[in-house]
């Protein structure tokens, strides 16, 4: 009997995200072939992955040659697009996984989708190459996981989508006191453990306008119909509410492992000694609490750019990630991340029906414009 091996390429594999989905592979070792792994800079982990997994092809901004362990090196967008390939798992952080995004969209490749920027970019365009190139995108993110596992089996529209939010490193702070916090004390994430733009995002709660965007676009449902809860204890993902009341809510432990796996196996579920599992007596009280918006100002002026047309969702991304740099690099306050975001979205130029190219550019010059403008504030002395 001919099993079925799924064929796989993780762009960012040395992340957080990209190293949890290769746990999954590691333990399933007759379910994946690992043909292609992308990176950015983190060679020395990147060739321990080359070792282990010898994929047929690799990318990277590290100084690797072709032919390192057997893996030839090509451009990640040739490597989703390879014929042999069934699924690709978008781990890399911000709008530089857009290209190879798309690439595997347009061969029609089944795209597990963690890198929410590309989807906040251009919902819209990466909703309609997926439909065009006759391809799937399977949510990663937990919080998209979570209202697309309340929503499997489901025929009626749902009526109102919950996603929580633990609120941050900084959720029983105002805004007005936040003003000296460190890189240090906004990476410390008080459920998840992530990438540092993520956590940065998740104290800012940009990361939860991010998530609103990309389940509007993913759930193809109005912004309207979309609400924001906190829940601080991060066990319930979030919630689908039908148009007879009934909310349906899906709640695991906080580990990407379950989200990973759920997009890799789709639609099995099988078992995995190596992930946490949630006991329902010994988890504790679960709380959901109104979001105070005015205590996170990115929250609000996320989703003011992000209903916008043409390139402005773009322009949110890359200005984002920006004044996400230039807050952990020590050039500004944690609390000029908004006002910076702010400055570059308001001297933007909209262009109308984006191609993906006008896309990609719209956030390049957001975020190059944002990191130059501190260069013109009174900003850290
Ligand atoms: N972490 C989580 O639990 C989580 C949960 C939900 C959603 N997400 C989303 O998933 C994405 C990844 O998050 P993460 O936390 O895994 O990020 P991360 O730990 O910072 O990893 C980012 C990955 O992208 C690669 N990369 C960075 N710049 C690159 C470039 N210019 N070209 C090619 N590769 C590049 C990095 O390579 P090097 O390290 O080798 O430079 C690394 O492999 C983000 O969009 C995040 O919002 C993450």
């Amino acid at each position: 009997m001919e099993r079925n091996i799924k064929k796989l390429v993780i762009l960012g594999s040395t992340g957080s995200v990209g190293t949890q989905t290769l746990d999954i592979v590691r333990a399933f070792p007759d379910c994946f072939e690992v043909i292609g792994l992308c990176n950015g800079f983190n060679t020395p982990l990147f060739k321990v992955q080359l070792d282990e997994f010898k994929p047929k092809y690799f990318s990277t901004l590290g100084d690797i040659e072709s032919g390192y362990g057997g893996a030839k090196a090509a451009p990640a967008e040739e490597i989703v697009a390879m014929p042999e390939v069934d699924i690709v798992v978008a781990a890399t952080v911000g709008c530089v996984g857009m290209p190879a995004s798309i690439s595997a969209l347009k061969a029609g490749k089944t795209l597990g989708l963690a890198n929410k920027e590309v989807i906040v970019m251009s919902g819209n365009l990466l909703i309609e190459t997926a439909r065009e190139g006759g391809a799937t995108i399977l949510p990663i993110d937990s919080e998209p996981s979570a209202i697309w596992q309340c929503l499997e089996g489901e025929v009626s529209e749902p009526s109102r989508l919950i996603i929580t939010a633990s609120g941050g490193a900084f959720r029983d702070r105002t805004w007005a006191s936040l003003d000296d916090v460190t890189p240090d004390q906004a990476l410390k994430h008080p459920t998840w453990t992530m990438g540092a733009k993520i956590t940065i995002d998740s104290a800012t709660l940009m990361n939860k306008a991010f998530e609103v965007i990309e389940s509007r676009w993913l759930f193809e449902i109005p912004f309207e119909q979309i609400d924001v809860t906190i829940h601080r204890q991060s066990i319930v993902h979030s919630m689908v509410e039908f148009a007879d009341g009934t909310l349906k809510a899906q709640l695991g432990p906080t580990s990407m492992g379950q989200p990973i796996q759920h997009a890799l196996f789709y639609p099995s579920r099988k078992p995995n000694s190596d992930l946490p599992k949630l006991d329902a007596v010994t988890m504790g009280s679960l709380t959901f609490e109104e979001m105070d918006q005015s205590l996170y100002p990115c929250f609000e002026l996320a989703l003011e750019y992000g209903k916008r047309s043409g390139t402005y969702s773009a322009a949110l991304a890359g200005a984002d990630e920006g004044a996400v740099e230039l807050f952990l690099n020590g050039k500004i306050k944690f609390t000029q991340i908004p006002d910076l975001v702010s400055e570059t979205l308001a001297a933007h130029t909209s262009i109308a029906d984006p191609s993906i190219d006008d896309t990609i550019e719209a956030a390049r010059w957001a975020t190059e414009t944002t990191l130059a403008r501190h260069n013109h504030s009174t900003i850290l002395s």
